[in-house]
């Protein structure tokens, strides 16, 4: 059965996944862009990843506008998605709180707003932060009371970027909540490439951590044994999500996107060295050291590392039990993390590095 769809930040790099993933089962995607003369750039894209060109159709708007920027066409057209999928965000280290706010939450508030007042389902991508109570509370957020939260106070711990993410689904959960919205929230690990091709977008933190190590800044392991960057391949991710958009008992429920074989920091850097011929670093440097380090604007430049990455390397483990249930019920399988390491490294190698080595 063919379904409309609505999707934010398809043009990013869980959004081509995504866009590909739903034009392939035979849905059609309209996709929100800035700039929708790039469709045909977007569409080439899609039809690389194996998904449908035919069925991908640009809206023009912007999450920073009011009523995200759309036409009155555009906004009658729009009526008629079942599914609004909510991916887009502005991402990147060092935002200011005015401008992250602007993108990530009011953009967030907008795109509720259309999917509840037209009654589609609203499916938003929260992060694995938020499923880490303790963090939360750490830095000053009651999960059951986010109105309480200083947020200014917020920002300034966790960066703008995590902040502004934090901030937008609590904002997302009242309004749809006030609305008598249909939301289902996926929130996921760090995203690693394809599992068999390893495709991922430069700009990525996992292409920026083997961008480290094979230029060197990487000769100490942050953290101690226990840390880990918990990952999620954008395949696995995408099936996940797009099955939670038609499953009526995930309406209004909350899925961790997680691989819980996600080996741990170290071992992850073995795994993305050894395809690339790379020596891994064997010794730790602690993160409150790094943190020290990074503090200092020249050495944070020579690392090319902001301290906001750090708050994603942890050594909280967490309940993936549910999602293992769920995609087991969907009949999702679970890539091999390890492998999918491996060929993102080798993705990565080929198209990125080879052109930072040819300036
Ligand atoms: N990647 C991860 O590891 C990860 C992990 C957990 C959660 N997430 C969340 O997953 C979602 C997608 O992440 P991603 O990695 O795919 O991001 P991405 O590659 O950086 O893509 C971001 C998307 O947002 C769009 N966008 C940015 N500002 C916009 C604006 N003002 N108006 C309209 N669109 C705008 C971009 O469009 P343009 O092409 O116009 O720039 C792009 O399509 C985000 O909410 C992110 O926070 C990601």
């Amino acid at each position: 059965m063919s379904v409309e769809c609505f999707v934010t930040g398809g043009t990013g790099f869980i959004g081509q996944h995504l866009v590909a993933n739903l034009s392939a089962k035979g849905h059609t995607v309209r996709v929100l862009m800035r700039h929708p003369e790039r469709l045909a750039v977007l569409q080439e894209q899609v039809d690389s990843l194996g998904g449908v060109t035919s069925r991908v159709f640009a809206v023009a708007g912007d999450l920073e506008r009011d009523k995200l920027g759309l036409s009155l066409a555009d906004r009658e057209v729009l009526k008629q998605a079942r599914v609004v999928f909510h991916l887009g965000a502005h991402f990147a280290w060092g935002l200011s709180l005015e401008h992250s706010r602007a993108v990530n939450v009011e953009g967030a508030k907008r795109v509720a707003l259309l999917a509840a007042e037209q009654n589609s389902r609203l499916v938003t991508i929260g992060g694995y932060m938020l499923k880490n109570h303790e963090h939360l509370q750490h830095i000053g957020i009651d999960p059951r009371d986010p109105e309480l939260t200083n947020w200014p106070a917020v920002y300034r711990r966790v960066g703008a970027y995590e902040a502004s993410k934090l901030e937008a689904h609590f904002a997302t959960l009242a309004l749809m909540s006030a609305k008598d919205g249909e939301l289902t929230v996926v929130h996921p690990a760090t995203v690693c490439g394809h599992s068999r091709t390893g495709h991922i977008l430069d700009g990525q933190p996992l292409v920026a951590l083997i961008r480290n190590l094979a230029q060197g800044k990487l000769t100490a392991v942050p953290g101690t044994a226990e840390h880990w960057l918990p990952l999620v391949t954008v395949d696995y991710l995408v099936e996940l999500v797009a099955a939670c958009a038609f499953d009526p008992a995930m309406a209004g429920q909350e899925l961790l996107a997680l691989d819980d074989q996600s080996p741990n920091l170290r071992e992850l850097l073995v795994q993305v060295a050894q395809p690339m011929g790379l020596k891994p670093p064997r010794h730790h440097i602690s993160l409150r050291l790094l943190r020290l380090l990074l503090s200092i604007p020249p050495i944070a430049r020579f690392l090319n590392t902001n301290a906001e990455a750090l708050d994603f390397i942890q050594t909280t483990r967490f309940d993936t039990a549910a999602v293992e249930q769920f995609a087991n019920r969907h009949g999702i399988a679970k890539p091999d993390i390890r492998q999918s390491l491996q060929h993102t490294a080798m993705f990565v190698n080929s198209y990125y590095m080879a052109k930072s080595r040819a300036v």
